[in-house]
């Protein structure tokens, strides 16, 4: 996910305005969207926490699209919220067993979209082989933190670190398998 400085990935109403930001960093990289297509490409399937897609759907019915093409997108609620695309389907209980016995086997790379319930409750269960993190060039103050609620230690790997001319500062660690 993309954070504040701080720390957080939204505003504590959920708004992401503060995504928008004017900084340049003259040494960065471009971010080339020949790059992030083909990235996107070597997703096959998404999972998002309900408070997350209910932001896709905000973001639909403003007009401003739908983020995760075609590919399968799974969100976890135990609601019944509306289903927009026929790529959609809920799920409702072990996180752990969804993941290992219903996707790993027909899925090879996983993207859990967030938010921060879900990418703890991942880490916490185990479940996530690496961390995305990027930084904006803001700080907000308070908010939805990237983790929240993570009540144990989790032991990372820097392996990759990129710097943007937007300013944003593309971080991606491996989880290291605690012995
Ligand atoms: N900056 C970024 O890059 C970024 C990325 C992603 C999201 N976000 C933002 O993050 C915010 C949402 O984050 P959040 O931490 O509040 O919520 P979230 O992680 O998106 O969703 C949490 C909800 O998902 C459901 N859930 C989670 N695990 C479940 C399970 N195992 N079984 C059934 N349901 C489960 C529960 O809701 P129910 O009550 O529905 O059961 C839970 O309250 C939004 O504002 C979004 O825009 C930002």
């Amino acid at each position: 996910m993309v954070a504040s400085l701080d720390g957080f990935i939204a505003r504590k109403d959920g708004s992401v305005d503060w995504l928008e930001t004017s900084d340049e960093f003259v040494d960065g990289e471009a971010m080339d969207p020949e790059f992030i297509e083909a990235f996107l490409k070597t997703i096959d399937c998404y999972v998002m926490g309900s408070r997350t897609y209910e932001t896709a759907l905000r973001f639909e019915a403003q007009g401003l699209g739908w983020s995760y093409g075609d590919k399968p997108t799974f969100v976890l609620t135990s609601r019944d919220l509306p289903r927009i695309r026929d790529t959609v389907e809920f799920y409702s209980g072990d996180l752990a067993q969804f993941v290992n016995e219903r996707l790993r086997p027909n899925f090879r790379s996983i993207w859990f979209v967030g938010g921060g319930v879900v990418s703890a409750e991942c880490l916490r269960l185990g479940l996530a082989d690496e961390v995305r993190y990027s930084i904006m060039p803001v700080l907000i103050g308070e908010g939805i933190k990237f983790f929240e609620k993570l009540d144990r230690d989790v032991a990372l790997h820097l392996a990759e670190v990129k710097a943007y001319k937007s300013g944003l500062v593309g971080l991606r660690y491996e989880v290291r398998v605690s012995e």
